[in-house]
């Protein structure tokens, strides 16, 4: 933890995995409030986050012992993370901003990506003036942890009310909706650092951090009736061992993926195929995150299972990325080449994926009592 300023929440220092319960809680203040109330509220809200884990329930005073114990467990590695939306800065929405501080020049309302339609534009529900990501060992405590915070703000009487909530898991055996492994690439955890760690510009956000959360819809159906082979030239990756694509094979007419044993980071390709597949095209120079234009982003993803209707099962990714600069994240989803002319992969291939919702957020460095404190005049 020591050597860094990132919010607890972006699970990328050595020997840490993203535990596999995720809430998204998206807050908005009340208008006419400034932004001191709401840092009090947001503190208030903090507190009682951090004491669930600590088996301090705001319904049961007092508990001890075996009790406190269970509840301990129950809300294993509750982890709150804090970010702060364009909103917040944005005069037309608060007058006086609730952040009078200079807002980061790539957060702002997210507008969509060529290649990613939304599914209804009107009704993104996912900008707000504050983001909590909780995340958990157990779906229960996240869930409760969302439901205590909505209980807190109303029971006493607090300027911010919870607008939207996302829910979302992540698998055991590592894999998303599309069965192939997901997060297998995600940098060495030495590198993590240089892809996260936001520059002083503005400098309240130095060694913080920037995250995009964007529901992105996927038809399982288009998906599933895709041959094996075809997915995997999608993908970049073998699908059972998620070793990397090194070349296509065409001798016999259909064009066959070739797998290059246990690559986790795909080599160059000089296989068109293969230099369209998602990997090739979400990370292009394979260089570190230190390079100009490497575009590298830490990815912290987790699945959701909306329901399920008359046509199937309504399903996705919660996408969630960490990045020093919102604009590499804007660069890698608009550019011609990466993923701003194909939906996933391909050239520009099928279209399965659609936005649902999304929000760039502002990760404010570690402070006392909580990151971003200070920009809201919280004591
Ligand atoms: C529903 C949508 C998506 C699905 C199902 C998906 C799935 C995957 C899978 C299966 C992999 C290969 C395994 C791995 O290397 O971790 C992967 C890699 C990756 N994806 Fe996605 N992805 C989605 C959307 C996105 C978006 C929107 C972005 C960028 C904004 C993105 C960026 C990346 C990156 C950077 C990699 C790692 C490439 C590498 O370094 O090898 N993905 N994704």
């Amino acid at each position: 933890m020591r050597g860094d300023l990132i919010q607890r929440g972006v699970w990328f220092r050595s020997g840490e995995q993203a535990p596999p319960a995720f809430r998204l809680v998206l807050l908005n203040a009340q208008a006419g409030v400034d932004g001191r109330e709401v840092g009090d509220a947001l503190g208030a809200v903090l507190d009682m986050l951090a004491g669930l884990p600590e088996g301090v329930l705001p319904d049961l005073p007092g508990m001890r012992g075996r009790e406190a114990q269970r509840s301990r467990r129950q809300f294993a590695k509750l982890t709150t993370l804090l970010g702060l939306g364009a909103r917040a800065f944005d005069a037309s929405a608060h007058y006086p901003p609730l952040v009078a501080a200079e807002r980061p020049d790539h957060l702002v309302p997210l507008r969509g990506f060529p290649a990613l339609p939304w599914e209804a534009m009107t009704s993104n529900l996912a900008e707000a003036d504050v983001a909590l990501q909780l995340t958990a060992e157990r779906a229960a405590a996240v869930d409760i942890a969302a439901a205590e915070v909505a209980q807190l703000l109303a029971e006493r009487g607090l300027p911010l009310r919870v607008v939207a909530t996302f829910g979302g898991f992540g698998r055991v055996d590592r894999r998303g909706w599309l069965g192939f492994h997901d997060g297998v690439s995600n940098m060495q955890a030495a590198d993590r650092l240089a892809a996260l760690a936001a520059p002083a510009d503005p400098p309240w956000m130095a060694g913080g951090t920037y995250m995009a959360f964007l529901r992105l819809r996927v038809d399982l159906a288009a998906w599933r009736s895709l041959p094996r082979g075809e997915q995997e030239l999608l993908v970049g990756r073998e699908k059972l061992s998620g070793s990397a694509l090194t070349a296509v094979d065409r001798s016999g007419g259909v064009p066959r993926p070739v797998a290059g044993g246990d690559f986790v980071d795909p080599p160059q390709s000089t296989d068109p195929l293969v230099e369209a597949s998602h990997v090739h095209r979400a990370n292009q120079s394979r260089a570190s995150p230190h390079a100009p234009g490497a575009l590298r982003i830490f990815r912290q993803g987790y699945e959701f299972l909306e329901d399920i209707g008359p046509n199937g099962p309504r399903l996705g990714l919660n996408f969630v990325s960490f990045q020093r600069d919102l604009g590499t994240l804007q660069h890698l989803l608009h550019l011609p080449g990466w993923l701003g002319d194909a939906n996933f992969g391909g050239d520009p291939g099928p279209s399965f994926i659609t936005l649902l919702a999304g929000g760039l957020y502002a990760v404010p460095p570690r402070a006392e009592p909580f990151a971003g404190a200070s920009l809201l005049g919280s004591p």
